[in-house]
């Protein structure tokens, strides 16, 4: 087994887990500092394109900019998302996590799903693909529309046999995303893999968010999401700096200048 997912296997029940999204090399190599999961994750659809839903996000997308993030990562574990009917069937599951893996060098890629998927998760993992899990609320699935997930027994059951289904078959951790606090707990207490939530409480193993949403480059107003910083005061700084020393003439400088 990868060395870098044995790490994160053993921090269960010692040391939360830090992940982090990104989309480029710059905030990759920031990330790679904290983060002992780097994901590429779909959310970039709507975080830089727009996209009303993740369901518009291609292969190619993906692949690009997992390139330019792995020219960034040295020591966390990068995971990429397999976006939206890329893995409608076992062997087009196994076509494109190849393609995936070949082309960007990442350790592992993230399903969104549980039993209705299984099929193409075992067969992933079978032919040596570490596969992370996503259950609880879906953006493939859910369209965009942010509404928490384990709130009654039905759903509670559900959630906990999915998870235990996905752990038996082999994936090596599960972001548990929008799941009511005591049923991220019952599941993060029943599974022997870690579990990362987003938006599911603070007793899951690890914590994920999208890194444009916590320093603030994005306008979100997803309950879970907290602005760690404000990133875009002081873009507007640097922005309004440079703009005022062209202006004036200040800058280029002789220093700056052949
Ligand atoms: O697409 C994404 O960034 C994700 C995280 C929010 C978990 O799946």
């Amino acid at each position: 087994m990868n060395s870098k997912i044995q790490k994160i296997l053993k921090k269960k029940n010692k040391s939360k887990i830090i992940c982090l999204t990104s989309y480029s090399k710059n905030i990759a190599e920031e990330a790679d500092k904290f983060a002992d999961i780097i994901l590429v994750g779909d959310s970039l659809g709507s975080v830089l394109y727009n996209y009303n839903s993740t369901r518009k996000v291609t292969l190619t997308n993906m692949i690009d900019h997992s390139k330019s993030v792995r020219l960034g990562v040295k020591k966390s574990l990068m995971v990429v998302d397999m976006p939206y009917n890329t893995y409608t069937s076992k062997s087009l599951a196994l076509k494109n996590a190849k393609k995936i893996i070949k082309e960007t060098k990442c350790d592992a890629v993230k399903l969104e799903g549980g039993k209705k998927i299984i099929n193409q998760i075992k067969f992933l993992i079978k032919h040596q693909i570490p596969v992370m899990g996503h259950l609880g609320l879906l953006p493939q699935t859910n369209k965009g529309k942010f509404k928490s997930k384990g709130g009654n027994i039905k759903e509670t059951k559900q959630l906990i046999n999915d998870s235990l289904l996905l752990q038996d078959n082999g994936v090596f951790s599960i972001i548990l995303e929008c799941i009511k606090t005591s049923t991220a707990k019952l599941i993060t207490e029943k599974l022997k893999i870690p579990t990362i939530g987003i938006g599911s409480s603070v007793y899951c193993d690890g914590q994920v968010l999208v890194t444009d949403d916590l320093i603030g480059l994005n306008n979100t107003k997803i309950k879970f999401v907290k602005k760690f910083i404000n990133l875009k005061k002081f873009i507007n700084l640097g922005f309004k700096k440079f703009t005022l020393e062209v202006k004036s003439k200040k800058y280029p400088s002789k220093k700056h200048s052949y």
